[in-house]
């Protein structure tokens, strides 16, 4: 099993250590685990050009450099592990700016077909609000990607570094990371997306059958969305 860690930060924090506890909970020895760590391997603002979306992805200035490998990091892991601390009722400037880079990839335009059956956790700590919309920032991409199915969790920690965190806490901690890893399985062939991926992908299948950015609608049409094709449907029959 692959597993890919994204964190918002290059603090080793408490957002950090939770994702861990999940990994640990799940990995086994033979597993891979990549992690990144946010600006450091993906450093750049989204310059709003667009042409990621009107072109190919491959025409974004920072393609080459960054995007590239962080890209076929995404699509080659079973498991993805996003963390943010809230930070001003959000997300991380370094993982939106990661976040923005991948607008092509929403189902309004281009998503992976790999997406769709993946399994994605996110994480985030504040040290007492800001919580649920630090997590819609990350679930709320990773629905438009097409993420197959995706669990998140955002405890409030009361403190600055994880070393801070109240034992009772911790403890909490512990539980619930225990209680969300049972939700994830190894058995990473037998994913499968939610009602809500699958309701979205028909919504926005609509919308390209009526076409609207000509680079789109031929992507869907070589998929055979449009038609019979579903990109969940290999995985699942198979
Ligand atoms: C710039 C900044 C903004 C923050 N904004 C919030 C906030 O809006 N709400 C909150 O509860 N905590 C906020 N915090 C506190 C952190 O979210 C909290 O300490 C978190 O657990 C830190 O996670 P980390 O150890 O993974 O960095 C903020 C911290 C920083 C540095």
């Amino acid at each position: 099993m692959k597993i890919l860690m994204i964190n918002g930060t290059l603090r080793q924090g408490s957002s950090y250590h939770v994702g861990k506890l999940v990994i640990e909970r799940i990995a086994e020895n033979e597993d891979q685990i990549i992690e990144l760590f946010l600006p450091k391997d993906m450093p750049e603002f989204c310059r709003g050009c667009a042409a990621c979306i009107t072109e190919s992805e491959k025409r974004c200035p920072d393609y080459l450099m960054y995007m590239k490998r962080v890209t076929r990091m995404i699509d080659e892991a079973d498991l993805l592990v996003f963390t943010s601390p809230v930070h001003v009722l959000h997300v991380t400037g370094a993982m939106k700016a990661l976040l923005d880079h991948y607008g092509y990839r929403f189902m309004v335009h281009r998503p992976e077909e790999r997406m769709f059956t993946k399994q994605a956790v996110c994480i985030t700590t504040g040290a007492r609000g800001g919580m649920k919309s630090t997590l819609k920032d990350m679930k709320g991409s990773l629905l438009f990607w097409g993420v197959g199915r995706i669990y998140s969790y955002g405890p409030a920690v009361a403190a600055t570094c994880w070393e801070g965190v109240s034992m009772p806490v911790k403890e909490k901690i512990l539980q619930d990371v225990d209680k969300l890893s049972l939700k994830l399985t190894r058995e990473t062939d037998q994913v499968v997306p939610g009602i809500k991926t699958r309701l979205l992908f028909y919504i926005m299948r609509r919308m390209h059958q009526k076409g609207m950015n000509p680079v789109d609608q031929a992507y869907w049409k070589e998929k055979g969305w449009l038609d019979k094709e579903r990109p969940w449907k290999k995985k699942a029959e198979g």
